[in-house]
């Protein structure tokens, strides 16, 4: 099969979904300022380069430092003027990072491409597979505590189930929280192929079922893992201030969960949830809930996008790909 058009060919090994339609929908001008915040192999990144041109700026946002190293070698002439500014934080700092250097309020544009990168799941010592073995480790940022293993072997039973049920969406988890939870008092879990096969096993599902066992609860556990779902509220708290009157932000989920908060967020900063019902779906502060209820815009329906069955074809990954896209007034 052909290189897809949104192939970013530039050795990351990450094919970047939605590509054009993700860079286009944030409507950018020459000489602005835009934020990627998941910047990855940088494909996204490439086209927000292009649409400010070489008197506009990016800031690119990846709390993996492979990323970041990446991106210093690939756009090694952006960096270097200035035109590329590459940050090695959460996204979910992004607001405070914004602010700090004088630019909220007059930011054109902010993707968040969420989720993993292939290199991420495809590097076995990463430890995201449950198909290739490595530590059982799955920390976007490997400098920040916390393994997978770590919370496999010391969570007790109640959390686990919590954590397979919610973010995996897995109507077994008590039974595969309990497994996990008598196999680790004999031996803890050290390596993914160890887990997944451990799983695979132990399954009420038996040798029928289409999926491996372990795909929801390796998901389960990378969500909980890097707390995916506490740095997007974050961030969306954060995120419309910095924005210019017209100013965009840009979403790709990736599952449900991050979906339905996006959705929210964006309802509601659109006048279209009221705050109590906000509230009752967004786990934030009080403060931080005002914060989005104040902010004024609209959904750009026009531009919600999901891959055409063509990009679904040559890249599987891009399978539950949905985008979602707020203006601000
Ligand atoms: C789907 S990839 C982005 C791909 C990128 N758009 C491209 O075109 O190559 C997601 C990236 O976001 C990063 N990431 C995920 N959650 C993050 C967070 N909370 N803060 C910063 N970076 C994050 C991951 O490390 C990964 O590199």
């Amino acid at each position: 099969m052909d290189q897809p058009d949104n192939f970013a060919g530039n050795g990351f090994g990450h094919v970047t979904v939605l590509l054009h339609e993700a860079a286009t929908s944030l409507n950018l001008a020459p000489n602005g300022v835009a934020v990627d915040c998941t910047l990855g192999g940088g494909g996204h990144t490439r086209l927000l380069l292009d649409a400010v041109g070489k008197n506009g700026k990016v800031l690119a946002f990846d709390r993996d430092s492979t990323a970041i190293d990446h991106a210093r070698n690939c756009f090694s002439a952006e960096v270097e003027s200035g035109q590329l500014v590459l940050v090695h934080k959460p996204f979910s700092e992004m607001a405070e990072h914004v602010r700090a250097i004088g630019l909220a309020g007059s930011i054109a544009g902010i993707l968040a491409d969420l989720g993993v990168s292939s290199p991420q799941i495809d590097v076995g010592e990463r430890g995201f597979s449950f198909i290739k073995d490595g530590p059982l480790d799955m920390r976007m940022d490997p400098s920040r505590p916390g393994t997978a293993a770590d919370l496999i072997n010391t969570a007790d039973e109640p959390e686990l189930v919590r954590i397979i049920r919610d973010f995996g969406d897995e109507p077994m988890a008590r039974h595969f929280a309990k497994m996990i939870c008598r196999q680790r008092a004999i031996s803890p879990f050290h390596t993914t192929l160890e887990l997944s096969s451990y799983l695979e096993r132990h399954s009420p599902y038996g040798s029928k079922s289409r999926k491996h066992p372990a795909t929801k609860i390796f998901q389960a556990i990378r969500i909980a893992i890097n707390d995916e779902l506490g740095e997007l509220d974050r961030f969306l708290a954060g995120a419309v201030p910095l924005l210019a009157s017209k100013g965009r932000l840009s979403i790709i989920s990736f599952h449900s969960l991050e979906d339905r908060a996006v959705k929210h967020f964006f309802a509601g900063a659109s006048g279209k949830l009221k705050r109590q019902e906000l509230s009752r779906r967004v786990a934030l502060p009080e403060a931080e809930i005002d914060k989005m209820v104040n902010a004024q815009g609209r959904v750009v329906a026009s531009s919600e996008a999901e891959p055409s069955a063509q990009e679904v074809e040559i890249n599987p990954r891009a399978r539950s790909a949905r985008l979602r896209v707020f203006e601000k007034a």
